[in-house]
């Protein structure tokens, strides 16, 4: 099974050199996703082409004209009836870890509706019901990196995309903590070592190490996200370790700074 998206835009160059590129374009080579571009301008009746116009009640900035989308997605529908629309706006539910394990199971075409400056005409949104999706709080430009954002994370999830299949499942966000610290050869750089316990060949202390730097900097970074995670009674035990040295650090800071 492979994950088949049609990403409709006005700048399809900008999406095929990320397709083109690295975990993607090895997805595409082993048949894992199946990619295509489908141009805004060419639904365009006019014969310039043009696919935005101003806005209705004036204000800065274009938008997308309904008639090239319309005729786009109604094509793409009749082809594939059951497609899943999808239109990247800061306006969308955020997308999320959980909705890229979604999207990466999805057996419908996933077409995504890149618009492009304030946004498409209204009527595309009661005509077609896209599902919408928000990677962020903060406007972009376009639709086009919102979608191949979602593309990528759900794409590397798909069994056989990453070279090592653990990989994904540690994740963060998977794991509902922040991945541990890594380190590679050599094993010392400028004076700076790589943890010893990392080069002693035991497994289950290196496990240890790495739940304990998980959850270390998971409580220094982002300690919202562990009111969510699954922690066992020794995880809470590390915890109540790591913010008693926390104290202490701060403690000995302070007095540091009151002499
Ligand atoms: N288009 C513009 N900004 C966006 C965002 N933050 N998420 C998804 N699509 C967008």
């Amino acid at each position: 099974m492979s994950l088949r998206c049609t990403l409709i835009t006005l700048f399809p160059d900008m999406i095929r050199d990320v397709l083109n590129t690295s975990m993607l374009y090895r997805a595409r080579e082993k048949g894992l996703l199946e990619a295509q571009t489908v141009n805004l301008r060419d639904f365009a009746e006019d014969r310039h082409h043009v696919a935005d116009d101003h806005p209705y009640g004036g204000g800065a900035g274009m938008v997308l004209k309904p008639e090239p989308i319309f005729h786009a997605l109604s094509r793409l529908k009749e082809a594939d009836p059951d497609l899943r629309l999808i239109l990247p706006t800061p306006q969308g539910r955020t997308f999320t870890q959980h909705a890229a394990e979604e999207m990466s199971r999805e057996t419908r075409r996933m077409v995504f509706l890149c618009g492009h400056y304030e946004g498409v005409d209204e009527r595309v949104r009661a005509a077609f019901h896209p599902e919408e999706y928000s990677i962020g709080d903060y406007v972009l430009t376009g639709g086009e990196l919102a979608s191949l954002v979602m593309i990528d994370a759900a794409v590397r999830l798909i069994p056989g995309v990453l070279g090592d299949p653990e990989s994904a499942r540690h994740d963060s966000f998977s794991t509902g903590l922040l991945d541990w610290p890594h380190y590679t050869r050599p094993a010392e750089f400028q004076g700076l070592s790589v943890p010893p316990v990392l080069l002693s060949g035991n497994h289950e202390a290196i496990a240890r190490w790495r739940r304990r730097e998980s959850l270390r900097s998971t409580l220094a970074k982002r300690p919202d996200l562990l009111g969510k995670a699954v922690l066992s009674e020794g995880d809470r035990q590390i915890l109540e370790e790591l913010a008693a040295e926390n104290t202490i650090r701060r403690k000995s800071h302070e007095s540091v700074e009151s002499h």
